[in-house]
């Protein structure tokens, strides 16, 4: 829609209204939110009560958080493409490193340090043994390094988020050894649709999006002198990849399980009855420096 002389003139002064910010970087922010957000309603040429269905939508997000396990801005943020934009913007680095993902709205701090090998799954699934290293960008092997990892349980839903789960039913932190060496023993990740009971769900049926996220682990890798990592591990052959609800896919992160006996070399120090489904996957930190 064209702007008028005057609409210019409104958009103008409100950006100039920021003009004295003592903070140059939140200056840069507010205008250009402010020149950003009248761009849009000109281009649409949004209507009164379009703007208030918005004011509206905004409220109800802000109303379905509580601050720890739901938080419905990040989904919404999530589901328009900005998570991960951010993420990309923030991750430039080279190819040499592990790319990083969404981190979502289900991450709780403070879950138990678990040992090599532990079985962080409390409730039924196809179990699954998850093998790899951690090092840096000149392969050497980081020791102590910690990953921080969640999944949902075979229903779909994350521990916090069901409160039929234990606890800490699916998550745990593993340390790394001497080798740089991890050994996580759980089960099979499943495909799950991310919240929809609330605004951001309406706003997915609205406009006929599906919800659902292709099957992942997450992580949040920390190793002193190097940058956090925070990603996903996703089935390889899960139907949901080529459409994840939150755009989090990307194609170096994909793992392939496959079914080894329990006596099998990989499984037999950890005294598995029977098969597991084992995948393998070598994570490259980036030093502290690296942008
Ligand atoms: C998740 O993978 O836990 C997630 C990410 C973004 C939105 C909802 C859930
Ligand atoms: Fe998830």
């Amino acid at each position: 829609m064209n702007q008028t002389p005057e609409e210019a003139a409104i958009t103008k002064l409100a950006v100039a209204s920021f003009a004295a910010t003592a903070d140059p970087r939140l200056r840069e922010i507010v205008q250009g939110l402010v020149r950003h957000v009248h761009a849009f309603a000109q281009e649409t040429g949004l209507t009164e009560r379009e703007w208030l269905a918005g004011i509206q939508f905004l409220t109800a997000t802000g109303q379905m958080c509580d601050g720890l396990v739901r938080q419905e801005y990040i989904l919404l943020s999530d589901v328009i493409g900005l998570s991960m934009l951010v993420d990309a913007i923030n991750h430039r680095s080279d190819s040499l490193v592990t790319e990083s993902t969404v981190f979502g709205p289900f991450y709780i701090e403070g879950m138990p340090e678990r040992v090599y090998g532990e079985n962080m799954a409390f409730t039924p699934g196809e179990p699954a043994l998850l093998t790899g290293r951690v090092t840096d960008a000149e392969g050497q092997p980081l020791a102590d390094a910690v990953l921080d990892i969640w999944q949902t349980a075979s229903n779909g839903m994350y521990s916090g988020q069901d409160q039929r789960q234990p606890d800490s039913n699916l998550r745990g932190r593993y340390r790394t050894d001497a080798q740089g060496r991890y050994a996580i023993r759980t089960i099979l990740p499943v495909s799950y649709p991310i919240p929809t009971d609330g605004p951001v769900g309406q706003l997915l049926a609205a406009t006929g999006r599906h919800p659902w996220r292709p099957a992942h682990l997450h992580f949040k890798i920390e190793a002193a002198g190097h940058r956090t990592l925070v990603t996903h591990l996703f089935n390889h052959d899960d139907p949901y990849l080529d459409s994840d609800a939150v755009f989090g896919v990307k194609d170096s992160l994909r793992i392939a399980y496959t079914s080894v006996p329990g006596n099998d070399p990989v499984a037999q120090p950890f005294g598995i009855d029977g098969a597991v489904l084992h995948a393998h996957y070598d994570f490259v930190l980036p030093p502290v420096t690296c942008s």
